[in-house]
């Protein structure tokens, strides 16, 4: 039966860790994965907190403040012309290959598709018009309108609510187990794009309906 999905975006349609390609000039080979990678979980963690904290500002905020002591912690002087241009590159990611052929084949089976993201609303369609993904979306849903993050299953319901539809006939599809994990506790569907094959789900007894490698082989599925 057609429902309706909600797409992940960092990590699920694009890949934050292309940042080490911009990193690489900046903060030298050695260091640039790490960095990407320092840079990403800390991104994240500082979401989990806010929202813990009930101290919301957007994903936009995270994502630079994480840079910041990203690059302290690694002991690298960026200048605040470089600070922009990687947070401008941020919003330049490619998407995965498989993602607008699986988009389109969830499209043909008669499911309403959007991207769901912790993301600014405005940030994230700049994202995706640049990786040419929002033309095959039917909408763009942030949590920001609810000013808290992910996997607070305020957003969850939110995302139902600007849908219209029940719960039980909501996907989730992320990369990420938190976002996986979440979306189930909150009652909805899920898939997790397990991009990787070494790539692990929690062990919380909370498992996705569907694991599949990318958005091609879910679309046989779903
Ligand atoms: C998202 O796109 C951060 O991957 C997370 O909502």
């Amino acid at each position: 039966m057609p429902g309706a999905i909600g797409f992940d975006i960092y990590g699920t349609l694009v890949d934050p860790l292309e940042m080490n390609e911009h990193l690489r000039p900046v903060v030298g080979e050695k260091l640039a994965d790490r960095f990407s990678e320092l840079w990403r979980n800390k991104q994240i963690e500082y979401t989990f907190r806010r929202a813990l904290m009930r101290r919301y500002e957007d994903f936009g905020i995270c994502t630079r403040q994480a840079l910041v002591h990203t690059a302290t912690v690694l002991c690298v002087d960026l200048t605040d012309e470089e600070q922009e241009r990687l947070v401008e590159e941020y919003q330049s990611l490619r998407p995965f290959q498989d993602v607008i052929t699986g988009i389109e084949a969830l499209k043909s089976k008669g499911h309403t598709l959007v991207a769901f993201s912790n993301g600014v609303e405005v940030t994230a369609r700049v994202l995706l018009d640049r990786a040419g993904v929002l033309e095959h979306l039917h909408g763009v849903i942030s949590v920001d309108d609810v000013k808290t993050f992910k996997p607070d299953p305020e957003v969850y319901h939110y995302l139902t609510r600007r849908l219209g539809t029940e719960t039980s006939e909501t996907w989730l599809v992320s990369s990420n187990p938190f976002d996986v994990i979440g979306a189930k506790a909150a009652g909805l569907a899920a898939a997790w794009i397990q991009r990787k094959p070494d790539a692990r789900f929690d062990p919380w007894g909370i498992d996705p309906d569907v694991v599949a490698p990318d958005l091609k082989a879910l679309a046989e599925i779903l």
